[in-house]
């Protein structure tokens, strides 16, 4: 949910439909509600609603349609122009959405993407924070997670990589097995992305016996937050590679070629990305330089059907 004209269905057709950024700009306006029924990791289905910004649908969401719009809501997601004029009269169809949301499925996680961060001339973290706070006061007493989102770089699929994740019932056990896979790999870190949009599933924890990694593994991107894990990889890694991966599997697409793995030998490490299952793909990080890539192929192999 959100206004008219705040990037909804826009972020809908990137992460979900496979569209580059440039093409958003021709989407005309929703009328009352799209849904989109989004197979996600072969049994879960992701019931997705797009709900068109104007005034008299978000008027008729809160009441003629209020049970159908609130009724069984998993998440709300409500994006807010970051350069918005009316940010007071967002505000209010906000309160009133989360009314809707609390008497109708009180157990629905929220989560706020103040977006279009890119418009912002003035620097983006203080201006994010400012908006942060005003959100966080206007939601009261319940939790919300808030997100700074542009369609044109890496921060709109971490955010969406996180609204996914609170949706995957199974997540803390895939990410245990991850962690098992990656000490069978001598692996830095495993990761697993959905097919489609490319959103982050799981990843492996913290290895405990992890080698000591060189200063510069961070070449998966520069530490753009200033606050890298404690194994010094990049804070932003994750979404990068979604980013990345998906605007070459649309170069691909734009020559009729299918997208089936990378591999990447660098000087400090290696990286394969392979397909793990049917909805997944799985991308294996090692540092070690005696570890050949066909090895850890083998690897994914052989993990298929216990991942399946
Ligand atoms: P309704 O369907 O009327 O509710 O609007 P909507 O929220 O679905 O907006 P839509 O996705 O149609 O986007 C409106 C315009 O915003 C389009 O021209 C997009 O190109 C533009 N837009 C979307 N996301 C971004 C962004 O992150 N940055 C910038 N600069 N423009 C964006």
């Amino acid at each position: 949910m959100g206004a008219s004209g705040s990037g909804k269905t826009s972020m809908r057709s990137l992460i979900f439909s496979n569209n580059p950024a440039s093409l958003t700009a021709r989407l005309g306006a929703t009328i009352d509600v799209e849904q989109n029924h989004v197979r996600f990791l072969g049994d879960l289905i992701l019931n997705l609603w797009d709900c068109g910004g104007q005034d008299a649908f978000m008027d008729s969401y809160l009441t003629t349609q209020r049970s159908t719009i609130f009724q069984q809501v998993g998440v709300m997601i409500y994006v807010f122009d970051v350069e918005t004029r009316e940010m007071n009269k967002d505000l209010e169809y906000y309160r009133d959405c989360l009314d809707g949301l609390r008497q109708f499925s009180p157990s629905a996680s929220v989560f706020l993407l103040v977006h279009k961060m890119d418009l912002l001339r003035e620097p983006r973290q203080p201006s994010f924070e400012k908006k942060r706070k005003e959100l966080q006061d206007a939601s009261g007493e319940g939790t919300v997670s808030v997100f700074g989102t542009s369609i044109y770089d890496e921060s709109l699929y971490k955010a969406w990589s996180n609204i996914v994740h609170t949706l995957i019932p199974n997540a803390s056990i895939l990410s245990k097995h991850l962690t098992t896979f990656a000490v069978a790999c001598n692996a830095t870190e495993v990761i697993l992305f959905e097919r489609t949009t490319f959103l982050v599933v799981a990843t492996s924890s913290n290895l405990p016996d992890m080698p000591d990694i060189p200063s510069t593994a961070s070449s998966l991107g520069s530490d753009t937050t200033g606050g890298g894990d404690a194994r010094g990889l990049d804070p932003t890694r994750y979404e990068r590679t979604s980013e990345l991966v998906k605007a070459f599997k649309y170069a691909c697409s734009r020559v009729r070629e299918e997208f089936h793995s990378l591999e990447m030998e660098l000087y400090d490490f290696t990286a394969v990305l392979a397909e793990m299952t049917r909805n997944t793909y799985v991308m294996v990080i090692v540092h070690d330089p005696t570890i050949e890539t066909a090895a850890l192929k083998l690897n994914v192999r052989m993990a298929r059907r216990k991942f399946e």
